[in-house]
């Protein structure tokens, strides 16, 4: 292997490294923040967490996709996406309140916000995505690396995981009718999230003699 191709090996791994540690860091607050909830406030506001490390092939994918030539240096400039967290709530009062906490600590500094729950998209894909980066500590000093969050409800992931399905299955060419379909299944999902949130306030009125 010529020199060149040997230090792109090593700046490939590096770099993959960086992102595996950042969705250490970040998983490791998230969860620290959904233990805390539990002990202070006796309930959980994450369902669950799912990370990943974008795959090469995708990474290619979109770098071509987006216009930039294939370099690991605009990979880490350009992509947003390489180490991804996904945190499923159940309510969504929970996502504003965990993004919030997010935020709030010091040594995130948030690049990014889409709401897409304030204004979905327009095939009635919700969620809400933050772009953060955290210092990743190393002998020689910090580095500052890229995580995405995506925070939504099981409702919303549900949707999401059928749409993204779909999207794959058609190319994107999916029948107008299925379009439709799904249109009408996110319209559900809101209704569902808006009344299932407000079937806990009412629970959480109810005193209930715990010994009984
Ligand atoms: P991408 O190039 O798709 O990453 O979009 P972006 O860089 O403009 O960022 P955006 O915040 O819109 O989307 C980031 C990620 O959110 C995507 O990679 C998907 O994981 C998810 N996402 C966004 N839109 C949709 C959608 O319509 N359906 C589904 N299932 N997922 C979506
Ligand atoms: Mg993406």
């Amino acid at each position: 292997m010529s020199n060149e191709r040997f230090s792109e090996v090593d700046a490939w791994k590096t770099n993959m490294f960086l992102y595996n540690a950042a969705l250490k860091e970040v998983g490791t607050k998230i969860e620290i923040l959904n233990e805390e909830f539990l002990n202070v406030h006796n309930y959980n506001p994450i369902e669950h967490i799912k990370s990943r490390v974008k795959s090469p092939e995708s990474i290619v994918k979109k770098l071509k996709r987006n216009g930039y030539e294939v370099t690991i240096e605009n990979m880490v400039k350009h992509l947003n996406d390489i180490a991804g967290i996904r945190i499923i709530c159940s309510f969504t009062s929970d996502i504003y309140m965990i993004a919030e906490m997010i935020s709030n600590q010091s040594d995130i500094t948030v690049i990014q916000i889409k709401d897409y729950i304030a204004n979905p998209k327009e095939n009635g894909y919700k969620s809400y995505h933050l772009v953060v980066s955290v210092p990743i500590y190393l002998s020689d000093g910090p580095v500052d690396v890229k995580v995405e969050i995506q925070i939504r409800t099981i409702a919303m992931d549900f949707w999401a995981s059928l749409e993204h399905k779909i999207y794959y299955k058609f190319e994107g060419n999916a029948p107008l009718s299925i379009w439709n379909d799904l249109k009408q299944c996110a319209d559900i999902v809101e209704v569902l999230d808006g009344r299932m949130l407000s079937l806990n306030e009412i629970v959480k009125q109810y005193k209930v003699d715990s010994d009984s």
